[in-house]
């Protein structure tokens, strides 16, 4: 796909930029952001450690639940555009607010949200659409969900209604696996999940991430990219928020492409305006694609993390332009977004035991990283007092680069890597396999 019209300039202010989350995806969004020269400073809540390494970044320490102290202080601060990351304020509602405090926000409204933070509603707004996606059934009792797993004819796939962190989806094995699994959510193993389970069709293909940046009406899309959920080399192990991805997906061929935009974003607005929803914000559409063609497993009301990291260097200046765009619902009819002609590659660096438990803390050594075309965007760390850099999370750093092609991409990623330390650091050595001409050489 070429991309490679301008965006046109803003004709706003827009020197003071806030972000609100705290990840490697949030990281990235600033570091993309402050390049453009009209823009002054980038404040994050809350960030993490790595933040005020980004230039013109600095944390603020507010809580975005005490919405009083939150606006006075955006209003003291001038702020110009918000952009919210992750989808629990998104699902909360704090773009609603923020947007009747009159800010301008990148984001989806609670309603927009809810194709994400609802499974379930997902599934119906698809079908009320036509728009291809796996068979569904809609549950509300342990009782329910038995008679359907043992009529079912096919493999099944078993997903919480609510948000879970990306622990909500169950792929079974056997039809013993598939009843535990829906039991356990019926047991409360997830919180409140609206007492709902989504039983789905079990399908199979490569999988793509497609992200549209939406002003409620119009939409540009970004280069598309691929994720690794596994945790383990050969795509083994169990799942996770993401091990690495690169960018663009070669996968993703025009003719899919096209496809996808007819039969799958395009609806997917048309239906999201039939529902007077005015989604302004980035739909990320997790897409399969099928002997049948491309379907989508699942809609999100924000970027991919780590897919945002590995676009994100891929942007050009002008990247904020479009944010602030689709929060005024202005793009353009013809809007295209400039980006370069490299390609990306990020691999995700984490803490030992990772999805499950692990600790936290352990210092951080970070050596001469080779800065040209290379960034590290600190997902999960933190400060000591001080002032040593600590592990913090599960995923701790992403490393990311680009060049001309995916071979130089990842041997500087993991060159880079090797320069990195810290107690029980975990990489998948296997990061973009598929495009990797040299490892599918070996293999
Ligand atoms: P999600 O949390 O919805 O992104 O799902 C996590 C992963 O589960 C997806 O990336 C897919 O690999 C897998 N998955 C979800 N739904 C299905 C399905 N209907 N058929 C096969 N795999 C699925
Ligand atoms: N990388 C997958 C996600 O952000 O949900």
């Amino acid at each position: 796909m070429s991309i490679n019209s301008t965006s046109s300039k803003s004709l706003n202010r827009l020197e003071n930029v806030l972000i609100i989350g705290n990840g490697g995806r949030e990281n990235s969004l600033a570091w993309a952001i402050q390049k453009n020269d009209l823009v002054k400073k980038v404040y994050l809540i809350p960030g993490n450690a790595g933040s005020e390494r980004i230039d013109k970044c600095e944390r603020l320490k507010i809580d975005i639940n005490k919405q009083n102290e939150l606006v006075e202080k955006l209003y003291f601060l001038k702020i110009d555009l918000i952009v919210i990351g992750p989808e629990i304020p998104l699902a909360n509602g704090l773009a609603d607010y923020l947007r009747e405090k009159d800010f301008k926000v990148f984001g989806p409204g609670r309603d927009g949200a809810k194709l994400e933070y609802s499974k379930s509603w997902a599934k119906e707004f698809m079908q009320d659409a036509n728009i291809p996606t796996a068979k569904f059934w809609k549950v509300n009792s342990f009782e329910e969900a038995k008679k359907i797993i043992y009529s079912s004819s096919i493999p099944l796939v078993v997903k919480v209604d609510g948000l879970a962190s990306g622990k909500g989806v169950f792929i079974p094995e056997s039809t013993k696996e598939c009843l535990e699994a829906a039991e356990s959510i019926f047991n409360g193993k997830f919180g409140n999940t609206n007492n709902l389970v989504v039983l789905e069709e079990k399908i199979k293909g490569p999988e793509v991430s497609v992200f549209a940046l939406c002003d409620g009406k119009k939409y540009v899309i970004l280069p598309s990219a691929q994720d690794h959920k596994r945790l383990n080399e050969k795509d083994k192990g169990p799942n996770t928020g993401g091990m690495g991805a690169y960018s663009p997906a070669p996968l993703l061929t025009d003719f899919y492409l096209d496809k996808i935009i007819k039969e799958i974003i395009e609806p997917t607005i048309e239906e999201l305006n039939k529902k007077n929803i005015d989604y302004r914000g980035v739909i990320y559409f997790g897409l399969m694609i099928t002997e049948s063609g491309p379907k989508v497993i699942e809609y999100n009301c924000r970027f991919g993390d780590p897919e945002c990291q590995t676009i994100m260097p891929l942007m050009d200046q002008n990247f904020v332009f479009l944010l602030e765009k689709c929060s005024m619902g202005n793009l353009s009819n013809d809007e295209k977004i400039k980006t370069s002609n490299k390609v990306s590659g990020c691999v995700i660096a984490t803490s030992e035991g990772y999805p499950n438990e692990y600790r936290t803390g352990l210092p951080i050594k970070i050596g001469e990283i080779d800065s040209c075309n290379c960034q590290v965007f600190d997902s999960g760390t933190s400060l000591s007092k001080n002032g040593e850099l600590l592990t913090d999370g599960g995923r701790v750093l992403s490393i990311v680069c680009q060049d001309k092609n995916f071979d130089i991409v990842f041997e500087k990623a993991y060159k880079n890597l090797k320069k990195i330390h810290f107690d029980g650091i975990y990489y998948r050595n296997d990061i973009g396999h598929q495009v990797r001409k040299n490892l599918s050489e070996e293999n």
